[in-house]
């Protein structure tokens, strides 16, 4: 979701705002999204790397996520959405890691759409802990094949991504889904962040259903 502090600094506003323009953003795209019949949406709130920023601005949206999660039971229930969770929440705040894991609990029995935060998220560190989650668990690490540690990511029930959407004219992956993207398409836009409409998703979507996928092979 890139472009919240660049839509902020273009009108002479905090970066802060830009973030508050963000989670809007975020509430419509969801909305959009469950209505367009889409099954699951992982939000890249926050990754393993936004630590670097000022811890202002790190307490700010962490302000915010917490704000956001209990105030949008009502919305999760009324459009029968689950929330789950992406990362490590050893690394959060007690009490976000705490408000996630019962927001989880809490939506468990809706069975919309599946919005899954990444939260204190990194792709090489979620590859990195189902490695030692295998090993834990008394896998033989040396002949561990790609199914059984497959089983060992964040949330193994929920299939590969089918399509990947940056914002803001960002052309990187920057540590989102390393494990499961393998495959994923690619959306690329320069629409900042805060500006996403449903007619972004639809555009996206649109992109995508016009994509070849040979996964390798031939067609
Ligand atoms: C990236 O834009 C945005 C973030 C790192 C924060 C994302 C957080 C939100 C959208 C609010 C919380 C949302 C939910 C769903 C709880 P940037 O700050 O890197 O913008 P820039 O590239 O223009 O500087």
């Amino acid at each position: 979701m890139d472009g919240n502090g660049r839509w902020a600094k273009a009108r002479g506003e905090l970066r802060t705002q830009g973030h508050l323009e963000g989670l809007k953003a975020a509430k419509r795209i969801v909305k959009a999204a469950a209505d367009m019949g889409i099954r699951y949406l992982t939000l890249y709130v926050f990754s393993t790397e936004n630590w670097k920023r000022t811890s202002d601005e790190v307490g700010f949206i962490m302000g915010l996520i917490k704000q956001y999660l209990r105030s949008e039971l009502e919305f999760y229930e009324e459009n029968h959405i689950r929330l789950r969770h992406a990362g490590d929440p050893g690394g959060l705040p007690q009490e976000i890691a705490a408000e996630i894991n019962d927001m989880c609990i809490e939506t468990k029995k809706y069975t919309g759409m599946q919005v899954i935060l990444a939260l204190n998220y990194g792709g090489r560190d979620e590859i990195m802990r189902a490695i030692n989650r295998a090993a834990e668990a008394g896998e033989n690490i040396v002949s561990l094949n790609e199914t059984t540690l497959s089983s060992y990511m964040d949330n193994p029930d929920i299939p590969d991504p089918d399509l990947i959407i940056r914002s803001a004219g960002e052309y990187r992956t920057s540590n989102f889904l390393l494990w499961e993207s393998a495959y994923a398409e690619y959306y690329f836009s320069p629409v900042l962040w805060p500006d996403w409409t449903e007619k972004e998703l639809q555009n996206a979507v649109e992109s995508y259903q016009n994509r070849e996928r040979k996964y390798g092979g031939i067609t």
